[in-house]
């Protein structure tokens, strides 16, 4: 698969603020990446630089190859962008705005009629064409975003936030969308704060913070590494929970206990080997264990343990 979009070693300074720091990652063809970080992390600016509407102070962004800083007008062309919020145009009917994109992007009489039949029907927004603008709701506004997004047909999307403030039936009904782009072979790039939504979707991942790229790769890939560093752990044994959690608050590696549901609940640093040596501490000091569960680890687990929520 090629590489539709490569970031590399991203720098863009405010004044004194490093928003994104020596940033590097790619997406492929096919590929839908899931950018996920805390508020004020980078993920914006960094999707700013991509599409073109920034510069960065250091480093590149290609797409397809073309620089966005040598040639933006060429970027333009193959990807779109769907920022995280944008404005309604007063008197303007959705079929009425998305015409007038499709004729900014060059489209003309049959190619044009076409295109936004297409997009209209795939973004389910035929049967609305003939509504105001300023009268859509928030998912609809989104879905026309999308639809003006896709006018060109570009070969990489670039969307912030997509999701937020959509209700649940929207969604799915975006997510699909996303899917069904990614199946025609255009890789996506997608921010979001909402992350059991992004691992239903994303092929990878990058987590940003404060600027920095923590971790990247596929979703699995990322997981697997998360659970060498990192494990929750519900334990159950005869003895009292007091004597439990005093032993495994005196083991090695043992972040926290706290009780939970008749027995404890362990953050623990460490691989499956540390799991279990903790095993043995167990039956070793007579305790009994009865249940011991490993929480399988998900993105929002990745998440909370490679960003801190620091906010620069
Ligand atoms: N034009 C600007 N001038 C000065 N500082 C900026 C500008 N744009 C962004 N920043 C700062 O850069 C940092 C990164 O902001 P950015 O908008 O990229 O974060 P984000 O990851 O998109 O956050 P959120 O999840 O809240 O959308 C923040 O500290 C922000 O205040
Ligand atoms: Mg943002």
């Amino acid at each position: 698969m090629s590489v539709a979009l490569e970031v590399r070693g991203l720098t863009r300074r405010f004044g004194k603020l490093v928003a994104v720091d020596d940033a590097s990652f790619e997406i492929r063809r096919g590929e839908i990446l899931g950018f996920i970080g805390p508020n004020g992390a980078g993920k914006t600016t960094t999707m700013r630089v991509c599409a073109t509407l920034d510069l960065p102070d250091e480093g590149d962004v290609l797409i397809d190859g073309v620089s966005v800083v040598l040639d933006p007008r060429g970027v333009r062309r193959r990807l779109g962008f769907m920022p995280d919020s944008y404005g309604a145009y007063v008197h303007t009917t959705v079929a009425d705005y998305l015409d007038f994109f499709a004729r900014t992007y060059g489209l003309r009489g049959k190619d044009r009629a076409r295109m936004l039949a297409y997009v209209k029907d795939f973004t389910g927004l035929t049967p609305l064409e003939h509504k105001l603008m300023t009268s859509l709701s928030k998912g609809m506004k989104q879905r026309l975003c999308l639809a003006k997004t896709l006018l060109h047909d570009p070969a990489l999307l670039i969307l912030d936030e997509p999701a937020a403030g959509l209700d649940p039936h929207a969604r799915v009904e975006l997510r699909e969308l996303v899917k069904a782009l990614a199946g025609l072979g255009k890789a996506v790039m997608i921010s979001s704060h909402i992350l059991t939504e992004l691992s239903q979707i994303c092929t990878s991942v990058a987590v940003i913070e404060a600027g920095r790229i923590r971790a990247t790769g596929t979703v699995d890939d990322v997981i697997r590494r998360a659970r060498t560093q990192h494990q929750r752990v519900f334990v159950r044994s005869l003895a009292p929970i007091d004597a439990l959690l005093k032993l495994m608050l005196e083991t090695p590696g043992v972040e926290t206990a706290r009780p939970e549901r008749g027995g404890v609940v362990l953050e623990v640093a460490g691989a499956e080997d540390d799991l279990a040596r903790l095993v043995r501490r167990l039956v070793e000091a007579g305790m009994d264990p009865i249940e011991f569960s490993p929480k399988a680890t998900d993105l929002e687990d990745v998440f909370l343990s490679l960003t801190a929520g620091t906010v620069q």
